[in-house]
C-alpha cells in the first residue's frame, strides 16, 4: 500500500500530514509506503515551513528531512491513494489524470475525518501560529483514522 499527501506548495500540510503518517506506520508496524508533493513547483527542493516544523516538533514529529517536491502524472502508477488537502489541489491532479482509474486514487484528505463534507485543510501559510495548530489538529486526527484504515 502507498500513499501520497498533496497540497499546493508542499512545505505545510502535505509534509505535515507525510511526517505524522510515516511515524504511525512505523509504531503500528504496517507494510505502507508515504510520500508527499505540491501540485506548484515554486517551492521545489525547499524543507518545510519554519512555522510547520516548529509545531511538528512540539508534539515529537521531526519533519527536517523532507523536500518538497511537485507532483507528476507518474504519481498515479506508484501510489494506490493520492490525498489533497483542499479542492483546489483536487482540481490540480484530477485535470493530470490518463483514466477513471487515476481519478478514483484521489480524495480529499479531510473526508476521513468529516465524511462526505469535501471540507479542506486550510493553507496555513499566510496566516498566523494559530493556523498551524489548527492544521495539527486536523491532521493528527485524520492520519489516526487513516492508519485504522490500514490495519
Ligand atoms: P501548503 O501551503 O500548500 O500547505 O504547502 C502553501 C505554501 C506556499 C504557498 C501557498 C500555500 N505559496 O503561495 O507560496
Amino acid at each position: 500500500m502507498k500513499v501520497l499527501m498533496v497540497c499546493l506548495g508542499n512545505i505545510c500540510r502535505s509534509p505535515l500530514a507525510n511526517g505524522l503518517l510515516r511515524d504511525k506506520i512505523l509504531l503500528n508496524n504496517l507494510q505502507v509506503e508515504v510520500d508527499s508533493c505540491g501540485t506548484s513547483s515554486h517551492h521545489v527542493g525547499e524543507q518545510p515551513d519554519e512555522r510547520m516544523m516548529e509545531t511538528a516538533l512540539q508534539y515529537g514529529y521531526d519533519l527536517s528531512d523532507l523536500r518538497s517536491r511537485q507532483f507528476t502524472v507518474d504519481d498515479f502508477d506508484r501510489f494506490d491513494t493520492i490525498y489533497v488537502m483542499d479542492s483546489s489541489n483536487y482540481n490540480n491532479v484530477i485535470r493530470l489524470a490518463r483514466s477513471e482509474e487515476d481519478k478514483e486514487k484521489v480524495k480529499l484528505f479531510l473526508n476521513e475525518l468529516y465524511s462526505g463534507k469535501n471540507m479542506a485543510v486550510p493553507d496555513p501559510y499566510y496566516g498566523g501560529e494559530q493556523g498551524f495548530e489548527d492544521v495539527y489538529e486536523l491532521v493528527d486526527k485524520t492520519t489516526d483514522i487513516i492508519i485504522e484504515k490500514l490495519k
